[in-house]
């Protein structure tokens, strides 16, 4: 079978495509039918004079979206989407559409939601599912090519790894199970068995937050290895995310394109990445420094916003006059600027709040969305946070010998505002200090007698971390929720489709 990705082995033959229609136009002798066929797009030219009466009539019936096979022949063309064009000596309708109501015109995104199950074949969200599919295969093949194995933590679990505020329960045969939140402390079983595992499935949380980060079902890619301190394991996190980022790069230029991301930008996700501790990341957030930084940024938001609005202005006063064609670039671009003036907007409001928030940040509290989105504000690389009060971290993170307070976890940050990608650390290993951890944390040691068990029988070392496959998508595609992530996101408010 013929596919658009591979069109230019016909230059100059006839091939058949089988696909959509993704666009039509037509005018007196001629449609212009851009087909896509889920590899990519193709402009197809059907002349009145080339073609039968019946080809004819049928090109002009077609309707958006409409599925067809259509043959011609295959030319270069550079002007054409994709550098190829088709010049139509035959066509089937496979199936008539009815009206699309996903148009060219802009969308709400409420809307675009409610039809996701179309929404996906729209240029953009096949451009992201493409640098998804890119970065799970990168994963692997990172994993595989160093001697992890690949494993299986249950969906199904019996005991919280995340705290207990986010569990989703389900009735499990009249007993209570909840819905993994991680597949970490299994992982930890699993490493004991073959060294280094890394385990790459569904994950849930019941986040009650509807922020741009947070989904209820997400996958998550977790490594765990036995005899790797926190170094080592920063050293392997880091270097994963630049294989995954090159590979990227390398493999989704045209993605990219689509998705209008700043490659060079990660082109400079080059290993190694700047590594904080905690402490030094607040005094980060309380300097003097970070105060002008954010007066600065305020400073910059004005000075786009009043530009923005220029190029509006003189947008509007063109539009009385201007030709169909350019009327709807025109109403393009504006719908771009009202855009990124409401983003904008949405960051003078939001400045002051930063400002504050990290002015009055003390030692001992956690790191909010603006938080890291600051600590990361003069990098093109992320950067690693390791060493966090052990009070916001979860039961099993080993404490730093010379300081019982501090839990020897890190977390990766992405630059650019995409926020926290990677959470881990190295795992408690000493029976009776896990023993009094659960204690206080309130959980129930019944519940964890099979995790305490690696305690027993030849504890080693170990830590691991768990990798966010939206938020690394959003950040790789520049897209600022990661609804636009993951094919049917799940989120509060949102089961169907
Ligand atoms: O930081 P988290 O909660 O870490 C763990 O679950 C550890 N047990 C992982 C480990 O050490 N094996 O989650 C890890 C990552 C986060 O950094 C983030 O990228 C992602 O999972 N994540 C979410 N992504 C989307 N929606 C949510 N609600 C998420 N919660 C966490
Ligand atoms: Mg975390």
């Amino acid at each position: 079978m013929v596919y658009i990705d591979n069109i230019s082995e016909y230059e100059g033959r006839e091939a058949t495509l089988k696909g959509w229609v993704y666009n039509i136009r037509t005018s007196k002798k001629l449609v212009f039918i851009i087909v896509r066929d889920g590899t990519g797009l193709c402009q197809t030219i059907v002349a009145q004079d080339d073609v039968s009466d019946a080809v004819w009539q049928e090109a002009t019936a077609l309707q958006q979206e409409s599925a067809l096979e259509i043959t011609g022949r295959v030319t270069a063309d550079e002007r054409s989407i994709g550098g190829y064009e088709m010049h139509v000596t035959a066509l089937r309708t496979v199936s008539q559409a009815e009206e699309y109501p996903i148009t060219p015109k802009e969308h709400g995104i409420e809307f675009l939601m409610e039809h996701r199950h179309l929404w996906l074949r729209s240029r953009k969200q096949w451009a992201a599912m493409r640098v998804r599919n890119t970065i799970i295969y990168a994963i692997h093949r990172f994993f595989q090519d160093r001697g992890f194995i690949q494993m299986d933590a249950p969906i199904f679990t019996g005991n919280a790894a995340e705290g207990t505020t986010n569990l989703f329960e389900t009735d499990y045969f009249d007993r209570k199970a909840y819905l993994t939140q991680s597949g970490q402390l299994y992982g930890e079983a699993m490493a004991m068995a073959h060294g280094k595992i890394y385990t790459f499935g569904p994950t849930f949380r019941a986040e009650k937050s509807k922020t741009r980060r947070h989904l209820t079902e997400f996958w998550m890619i977790e490594p765990e290895m036995a005899y790797y301190d926190l170094p080592m394991n920063m050293d392997l996190a880091e270097e994963m995310i630049a294989f995954i980022v090159a590979e990227v790069v390398e493999r989704n230029r045209p993605e990219l394109e689509v998705l209008e991301r700043d490659v060079a930008a990660l082109e400079q996700v080059k290993a190694p990445f700047p590594r904080i501790s905690y402490t030094e990341a607040v005094q980060r957030l309380n300097s003097p420094e970070m105060q002008e930084k954010l007066d600065q940024m305020a400073a910059d938001r004005v000075d786009e916003s009043s530009a923005l609005k220029t190029e509006r202005e003189s947008l509007d006063a063109e539009f009385g006059q201007a030709k169909k064609g350019r009327k709807f670039q025109i109403d393009r671009r504006r719908g771009e600027i009202n855009a990124q003036l409401d983003q904008i907007e949405e960051d003078l409001r939001n400045i002051p709040v930063w400002k504050k928030s990290a002015l009055e940040k003390k030692w001992g509290e956690d790191f909010g969305g603006s938080d890291e989105t600051l600590l990361t504000m003069d990098e093109h690389t992320p950067v690693l946070v390791h060493g966090y009060p052990a009070e916001v971290k979860a039961f099993y993170m080993k404490r730093d010998p010379e300081n019982e307070k501090i839990a020897l976890g890190v977390d990766m940050l992405a630059p650019e505002g995409y926020g926290e990608i990677i959470g881990g650390g190295q795992r408690e290993e000493d029976l009776e200090t896990l023993r009094q951890r659960l204690r206080e944390h309130d959980l129930p040691e019944e519940q964890f007698r099979w995790y305490l068990d690696l305690r027993k029988y030849g504890s080693v070392p170990h830590s691991g971390f768990g990798l966010g496959l939206e938020r690394t998508v959003s950040w790789l595609c520049g897209l600022k929720h990661v609804r636009e992530t993951i094919p049917f996101p799940r989120m509060m408010g949102r089961l169907y489709p």
